[in-house]
């Protein structure tokens, strides 16, 4: 189980979603060390390639989530990652995704979330899915309504280290 979930490959249209490896710290920290990215995650941004060494070193080995960089297929780069498992809430399944800054606006984060959507729907048995994003960040609530989820209420946006919390925006969808 384990190295087959860290063996995936999902295509579509223009990105290959694989599996994350340590090798892929130097693209990686292009868009984990750039607060317009990491603004309105939950992690902190990144300040050291080593850090997202660290990152991905556990990535590696987590079975509890499917992580997945999202290559572009005309030129093999990396431009973001993106994950998707069993959420907090009972029986829901979770995802996210953040893109390098330059390729934003451009329907990849669309894509990728649909792939990883019907990968879970076709392989896991996934019927129900919930995502949700700080209030102000408008564009990942357009991705998740694109992707056939719903606004369901406002929750809390907190991030992991404790140094932003604010109003969140939740969504589901079953289908
Ligand atoms: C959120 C993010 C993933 C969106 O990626 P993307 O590839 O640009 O998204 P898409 O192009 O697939 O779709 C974005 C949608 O939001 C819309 N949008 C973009 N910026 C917007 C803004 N400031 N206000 C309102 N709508 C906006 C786009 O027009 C598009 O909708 P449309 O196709 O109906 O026009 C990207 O901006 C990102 O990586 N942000 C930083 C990380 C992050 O916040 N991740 C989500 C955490 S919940």
């Amino acid at each position: 189980m384990e190295d087959s979930m860290h063996n995936i490959k999902l295509k579509t249209e223009r990105l290959l979603l694989r599996s994350l490896t340590v090798a892929d710290a130097n693209e990686v920290f292009e868009w984990v060390s750039d607060e317009r990215v990491s603004r309105y995650m939950v992690y902190t941004t990144y300040t050291s390639i080593n850090q997202v060494r660290e990152w991905l070193a556990f990535v590696e080995k987590d079975t509890s989530t499917y992580h997945f960089g999202f290559e572009r297929l005309s030129d093999g780069k990396l431009i973001g990652s993106g994950d998707i498992g069993t959420a907090e809430k009972n029986g829901y399944w979770g995802f996210g995704y953040n893109l390098c800054y330059d390729c934003w606006g451009k329907g990849y984060a669309t894509e990728a979330a649909k792939a990883m959507i019907e990968f879970a729907r076709k392989n896991l048995g996934a019927t129900h899915f919930s995502s949700s994003h700080a209030e102000p960040n408008i564009a990942s609530g357009h991705v998740m309504e694109k992707c056939g989820l719903h606004f369901v209420g406002y929750g809390e946006f907190k991030k992991l280290d404790g140094s932003c919390k604010m109003k969140s925006a939740d969504y589901e969808g079953v289908f």
